[in-house]
């Protein structure tokens, strides 16, 4: 088995991409905003697509869609209130879907601009309202996970050639990624859970233990994060005391900078700022867990939820 440590992890880094010359319109700035907020990757009118053509074979009409969104592979043209407005480019859209039946395109209204969120899987949730009020800004989008799950799940599958995999998950953060990378390692696997509780002045304790038994095995144990490093320093010791082949973890999110007990992680999916964050499993007071993004909650949350 291929044992280099690999701390190689990601930084969520925006990559808000405005054009060099600006917005045509201020809707389009407004939208693409919108799309920065929510770290949905676009290009600002990428192509033309020709509709009509003059007998000589010059192009007579073209048509320059606002946006192209790479990740959900859709075209997005923005249209005002106007009556007028609206019919041109109902017929415009028409005669695209005509000539390139194979693009997919939308056109939208401002008050559509979360509507179209459920196109982008974000469908099960009211993200609107949680926006205005609770969510201070996305840290990840749910392509940014998926992307780096992948990858970690290649990775795993590479360093685990030839052997099976015992996956122990620490309850209930880890549902999602537990899931998600699970499906990415291409291994056979074994799943099995933990978890833990934090008692006042009792430090952690086993709340329910493992089923399966380890000895032997190649354990992989998978966190949602890891701050201090205590809870995952308390997890080894335990798991090591039963003679596994092999023991490493993967943890999804790190705040490196908040390391107290030296915890030796060799699979790493995002190092992220010092800063609480939920979704994707992760909860605050057991709520956020299933945002299909992560992100950092607005300050009033915590206190208002305190006070209450
Ligand atoms: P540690 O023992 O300080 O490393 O804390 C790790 C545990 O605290 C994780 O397993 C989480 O359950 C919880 N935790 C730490 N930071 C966050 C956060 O930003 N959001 C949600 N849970 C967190
Ligand atoms: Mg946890």
């Amino acid at each position: 088995m291929a044992s280099q440590p690999d701390n190689e992890s990601r930084q969520p880094s925006p990559e808000p991409n405005p054009p060099a010359e600006g917005f045509a319109h201020p809707a389009e700035e407004e939208f693409a905003a919108f799309l920065d907020f929510y770290r949905i990757r676009y290009q600002y009118e990428p192509i033309s697509f020709p509709l009509r053509w003059h007998p000589d074979g010059r192009v007579a009409e073209m048509f320059t869609p606002d946006f192209y969104l790479p990740d959900q592979d859709l075209y997005v043209e923005l249209t005002t209130m106007k009556q007028a407005h609206v019919t041109q480019k109902n017929r415009k859209m028409r005669r695209l879907r005509e000539r390139h039946p194979d693009v997919n395109i939308v056109l939208i209204y401002r008050k559509d601009y979360h509507e179209i969120l459920s196109r982008f899987g974000y469908g099960s949730i009211d993200i609107s309202s949680l926006r205005e009020d609770q969510i201070e800004r996305v840290l990840l989008s749910q392509y940014e996970i998926q992307e780096r799950v992948r990858e970690l799940g290649e990775q795993i599958s590479d360093d685990y050639a030839g052997e099976s995999i015992m996956l122990v998950g620490v309850l209930k953060g880890i549902t999602f990624f537990l899931a998600d990378l699970a499906r990415a390692i291409t291994r056979p696997l074994a799943i099995d859970y933990m978890q833990l509780s934090r008692a006042v002045d009792e430090g952690v304790q086993v709340d329910k233990d493992l089923d399966l038994d380890i000895e032997g095995q190649h354990v992989l144990l998978v966190e949602d994060i890891v701050n201090t490093g205590m809870t995952m320093d308390f997890l080894l010791e335990r798991l090591r005391e039963r003679n596994p082949a092999s023991l490493e973890v993967c943890a999804l999110l790190d705040k490196a900078e908040r390391r107290l007990a030296p915890v030796d992680v060799k699979y790493i999916g995002f190092e992220i700022p010092n800063e609480f964050v939920v979704g994707y499993g992760l909860d605050y007071r057991e709520l956020y867990r299933n945002l299909p993004f992560v992100c950092v909650l607005k300050k009033d949350v915590y206190e208002n939820i305190s006070a209450g």
